[in-house]
This record gives C-alpha cells, sequence and structure tokens, in this order.
C-alpha cells in the first residue's frame, strides 16, 4: 500500500522527440527496474491548454505511447495508463478544489508565466488555474513517494505537498487520536511494537530523520494493519492526525540538456527537434543543412567547435576519438562541415534502429498496446478506488 511508488504523466500534445528521451524517457526507463512505477497520459491537463483544438491529443494518445515503449518502456514491468480512463481523478479533483485557497493556485510561478507567453491561447479558464491541482490529484490519488519531473514542475510538487497536509489536517483529525494510536501500535505484535515507539520517540525528540525512515519501513512491511490503523499510525510518527494522503516528493531528473539542430534547447515549438522516430532521410537532411560556425564561409577557413552546433551533437554522441578528431580538423580546417556531421548522422541513426524496431511490433498490431493499456488502467483504477474509498470515508461522505 505504502510501496515506493513512481508516478509520472506527460502531455499527449504531439510526436516525442530526442530532447523527450534524453530528459525524461531514459530516466523512465531506468528507474522501472528499481520501483513500482505508474506511467500515465496527460489527456485531460493537455486539453486546458488544447480545449479548443483537440484533434491533436486524439492523435497522440496511441502515438506517444508507441513512442514510450519504443524508448524502452516495459510494460511487464511499468504500468501505462490512461488518465481519462480512470476518472476517480476527476473526483479527487473535485473534493481537493473546495479546501484548496485560491491564492495558492494564482502563485504557482508557471501560471502567469504561461498566460504571458501563450498569449494566442485564451487561458483566463478555471480549468488552467485549477492544473497544478489536478496535478496534485494525480499524484495522491496513487499515494507515490516518487514524482520524475523537470525543474519547471517542482511549484506543482510543492503545491501538492501543501494541499495534502491541508487534507490530512483537516479529515485526518479524530477524536482521541492519541489512544486509537496507540491501539493500533499494540496491534503491531511485541517487539515491533516497541521498536515503532522507540523510532518515533527518537525522531519526535532528536529529530532523527532515519528513525523516521525506519518506523514508516517498519509500517509498510506490517501486512496485518486496516488501513485506519495504518493512517494513525503514519500520522503518529509526526503528529496528530491520521496520513490519509501522502506526501510526495519530487525526484528532479537532472537536466539533461538535449541540443536542438540551431544549439537551443530542443523543443517543439522552436522548430529545432529531431522526432524520437523520424524516417531516416529526413534526419540526414536534417543534419546536413544544420547551421555551422558562421566563421567558416568556405572550406579553408578555420572554425570554432565551441560557436557551432554541430560540436554540441558531438558532445552527446560521440566518443573521444571521434570528438577528437572533429576539434583538430576543425580549428585546423583539415575536414569540412558536411565530413564532421557525417559521425553524427551514423550515431542518431544506429540509436534509432532498436527503437524503430521496438515501435514496429506496435504500429503492425495496434491491438497489442490496447491491451496492454486496457490492464494498465485497470490496475491504476483499483488503486485510485481504494484511496478514494478512505477519502470519501475521511470526509463523511461514504454514508453507510
Ligand atoms: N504537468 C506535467 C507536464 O506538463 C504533466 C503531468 C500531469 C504530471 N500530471 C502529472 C507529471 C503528475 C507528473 C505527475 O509535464
Ligand atoms: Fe561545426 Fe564541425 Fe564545421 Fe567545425 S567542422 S564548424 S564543429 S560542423
Amino acid at each position: 500500500m505504502f510501496q515506493e511508488r513512481v508516478l509520472s504523466g506527460m502531455r499527449p500534445t504531439g510526436a516525442l522527440h530526442l530532447g523527450h528521451y534524453y530528459g525524461v524517457l531514459k530516466n523512465w526507463v531506468r528507474l522501472q527496474a528499481e520501483y513500482p512505477c505508474f506511467f500515465f497520459v496527460a489527456d485531460w491537463h493537455a486539453l486546458t491548454t488544447h480545449y479548443e483544438d483537440t484533434g491533436i491529443i486524439e492523435e497522440s494518445v496511441w502515438e506517444m505511447q508507441v513512442d514510450w515503449l519504443a524508448a524502452g518502456v516495459d510494460p511487464t514491468q511499468a504500468t501505462l495508463f490512461i488518465q481519462s480512463r480512470v476518472p476517480e481523478h476527476a473526483e479527487l479533483f473535485l473534493l481537493l478544489s473546495m479546501g484548496t485557497p485560491l491564492g495558492w493556485l494564482e502563485r504557482v510561478p508557471t501560471y502567469k508565466d504561461q498566460i504571458e507567453k501563450l498569449k494566442d491561447k485564451d487561458l483566463s479558464t478555471y480549468g488552467f488555474l485549477g492544473y497544478p491541482m489536478m496535478m496534485a490529484a494525480d499524484i495522491l490519488i496513487y499515494r507515490a513517494l516518487h514524482v520524475p519531473v523537470g525543474e519547471d514542475q517542482i511549484p506543482h510538487i510543492e503545491i501538492t505537498r501543501e494541499i495534502a497536509r491541508r487534507f490530512n489536517y483537516l479529515y485526518g483529525r479524530e477524536p482521541g487520536f492519541e489512544e486509537k494510536a496507540l491501539e493500533a501500535a499494540k496491534k503491531l505484535g511485541g517487539k515491533r511494537t516497541k521498536l515503532y515507539l522507540e523510532l518515533r520517540n527518537e525522531y519526535q525528540e532528536q529529530g532523527k530523520e532515519e528513525a523516521l525512515e525506519q518506523a514508516r519501513a517498519l509500517l509498510s512491511d506490517s501486512q496485518s494493519l486496516s488501513m485506519g490503523d495504518r493512517e494513525r499510525l503514519f500520522g503518529y510518527l509526526e503528529g496528530s492526525c491520521k496520513i490519509i494522503l501522502i506526501e510526495p516528493q519530487a525526484m528532479l531528473t537532472k537536466e539533461a540538456r538535449m541540443p536542438g539542430l540551431d544549439g537551443n534547447k530542443m523543443s517543439k515549438s522552436y522548430g529545432n527537434a529531431i522526432a524520437l522516430r523520424e524516417d531516416k532521410d529526413s534526419i540526414m537532411k536534417k543534419v546536413r543543412t544544420m547551421p555551422t560556425d558562421p566563421a567558416r564561409v568556405r572550406r579553408t577557413d578555420p572554425g570554432d567547435p565551441e560557436k557551432c552546433p554541430v560540436w554540441q551533437l558531438h558532445k552527446v554522441y560521440s566518443d573521444d576519438a571521434t570528438r577528437d578528431w572533429a576539434q583538430k580538423g576543425c580549428r585546423s580546417a583539415g575536414i569540412g562541415c558536411l565530413e564532421c556531421k557525417q559521425p553524427v548522422i551514423e550515431s542518431i541513426l544506429r540509436e534509432q534502429q532498436p527503437i524503430m524496431e521496438r515501435a514496429q511490433k506496435y504500429l503492425d498490431d495496434p491491438s497489442l498496446l490496447r491491451a496492454i493499456v486496457a490492464d494498465g488502467c485497470d490496475k491504476a483504477r483499483k488503486v485510485a478506488q481504494e484511496t478514494m474509498r478512505e477519502v470519501r470515508e475521511s470526509l463523511g461522505l461514504s454514508y453507510s
């Protein structure tokens, strides 16, 4: 129940490119071996900005998941699903919205930024303001501990933590909490009861973080507790209310900055991207027409790799020997730019080959992907439903 679950989502707004591959997907592939991972298509999120042109969302939902699988996300390890297929997200979103102060949402830095940046869209909508709260619901409903995100999303994790804390504070209080918690501790049994109480003391009196971690692990391992007792014991470690929704941690993906064809960060909106699955001829053409150091007007003019976006790609794709060859050849005008680009082209094509092969299986038989996702949605829904039962009960909405 309180496993160290990892959750992350991506908006379906077009084909993925090498920036996503280096910045996000490689990380997901690494994580899936270590944690139970839930990866989902955030289609409702895409609606917050694309509510007027939903066509791109429909196209991208499946294509994007083919990209994930092609990049090496393994459906036997990770759970893949689509947000809108788990309508419980919307229920939690609604319930959280009741107690979330408007100011918290207005102060999220991306809120005003994006309204400024995406001037061609009218984002003065209720949905766009509420978007970080929807993200909070996405995360909290799976009781995920780790959320891999880029730097720009950190404030959203922060607000998620605040929302969880407030929820637990409002709905996790109960008369006689301490007695109930002690009762629950007894149910851990003998040594475990004693250990739990000792660890709690160490944390509360000496602030030892390791003691808190250890106590949490102890609770996670004990199978016999009821849900309510578990929430009490988690809550008793730190304070005086039940912990119904867990505060997640941002797992910062260290910025693997993938340079685009013009040297700026790769991004679809800059038109400088190479797709994760791009046609061979198109890749060759794109790299061959990349700008280089402007000082190299003629083949005989020496250049400076630091002023050239091709060199940025060598840094990602080439081994030391090739880099050395490119550096020297550039500075001495010993090689031409087309020659210099060739090893980069070859490396990109070599990288794409297994990606293309993995994708082919799903392109040949679309029902394979539908089955994987149907299965993932079922799994996700089970977890989400369980959380919602607890949430409704805490709010006094179960009317039993
Ligand atoms: N907001 C994220 C983005 O724009 C996508 C997202 C939605 C997400 N819900 C999430 C990421 C939950 C992590 C966890 O990239
Ligand atoms: Fe760039 Fe290579 Fe040409 Fe030098 S030789 S300018 S690094 S493409």
